[in-house]
């Protein structure tokens, strides 16, 4: 069948198979020796090539509130639900936590996988476990916040437990009182008594403006990760580049990629169908009837002049699956 309705990116290709499970107990009928590839709503997996593995599915998508006191509640969410629905109903029940994550597309399972983040909040700040089955052992572990190896863009999942099994679950921790989050620019000049609704609308403003949409422009949001480089190269850079915008993290200065790519004059840029989005051109975008080979293409020469330009080399954030599903490593 075709793949494009399995990725928001829309490459040509076909899959093989797609599994759909509804329910936990369904998940007995993997074959653990030829486990399928996992996917979610597809709004961070591009197939650069048509598929011969199985993919699965997982749709269930309850939700439960597990534990309450007057400051918080504790929320058991399948991982089928979609994301931005759980941040809308949070709002809607006067729960702070999730607010600037609202419209980050894609289930709530995948969103431990590459510890989703958007204005200055990320899923580990809410976290307190994450329930995964496991295909060999065939029942469910769950891990508590420190066991996922939480970091940027980053988690257990993408490391020792990829092609392992599946997260079916996320235990949440949600505060009935005000927790608001206003650092990041474009939220900092609102009041420190803003509604959750109010920063809820903001957030949505801001990436309405920004992102474009993917039922209107195939994309998978950011491609690139922002790169963390040493304070030396950063100075060096600055001696060149005086505007260059880096903050400090525990391991470097990270530097926005869209900066670089923007710097480099890829703004809007268009090569066979796909290109740079014109407003935020860390978003890959297919204008339609892209193929894999094109947007490698595209990736090849970004990675390149960004390397040459900045001695900076940009690694993709999105999951690029080869034909046998494994991820796309270049050569
Ligand atoms: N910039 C430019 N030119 C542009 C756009 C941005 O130079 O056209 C520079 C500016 O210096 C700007 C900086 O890039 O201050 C950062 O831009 P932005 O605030 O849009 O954020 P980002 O670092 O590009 C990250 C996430 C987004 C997330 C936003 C907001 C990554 C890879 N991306 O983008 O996540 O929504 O911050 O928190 O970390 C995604 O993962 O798909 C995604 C959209």
């Amino acid at each position: 069948q075709p793949a494009e309705a399995y990725s928001t990116f829309r490459l040509k290709n076909t899959l093989s198979e797609v599994i759909v499970i509804d329910e936990l107990s369904d998940l007995a009928v993997v074959n653990a020796e030829n486990p399928p590839v996992i996917i979610g709503e597809g709004s961070n997996t591009v197939f650069l090539a048509s598929q011969d593995r199985p993919l699965l599915r997982f749709l269930a998508q309850s939700k439960t509130v597990t534990a309450e006191t007057l400051q918080h509640i504790e929320l058991h969410v399948e991982a089928g639900h979609n994301w931005h629905e759980l941040v809308t109903w949070a709002v809607t029940q006067q729960l702070w936590g999730i607010e600037n994550q609202a419209l980050i597309p894609g289930s709530v399972g995948a969103a431990p996988v590459q510890n989703i983040g958007a204005y200055g909040v990320e899923f580990s700040d809410v976290c307190s476990y994450v329930d995964f089955y496991d295909w060999t052992e065939r029942n469910v572990r769950r891990l508590n916040n420190n066991d996922c190896q939480f970091a940027y863009r980053d988690s257990i999942f993408k490391h020792q437990l990829q092609g392992k099994g599946i997260i079916v679950a996320v235990g949440l921790k949600l505060y009935k009182v005000p927790k608001p989050v206003l650092t990041y620019p474009g939220l900092d000049t609102l009041p420190t008594s803003v509604s959750l609704q109010q920063i809820y609308q903001q957030i949505i403003a801001i990436r309405q403006a920004k992102l474009p949409d993917y039922n209107v422009i195939a994309n998978c949001g950011s491609f690139f990760k922002n790169p963390v480089i040493s304070q030396s190269h950063y100075q060096k850079l600055q001696s060149s580049f005086a505007k260059i915008p880096g903050f400090s993290v525990e391991n470097g200065i990270k530097v926005p990629a869209a900066w670089l790519i923007d710097q480099a004059g890829f703004k809007g840029y268009k090569l066979n169908n796909v290109g740079c989005y014109e407003h935020q051109p860390l978003v890959l975008v297919n204008y339609g009837g892209a193929d894999g080979a094109a947007l490698l293409d595209l990736v090849c020469l970004i990675q390149q002049k960004i390397q040459a330009q900045f001695q900076i080399m940009l690694e993709p954030e999105v999951r690029l699956l080869d034909s046998n599903g494994h991820h796309y490593v270049e050569s």
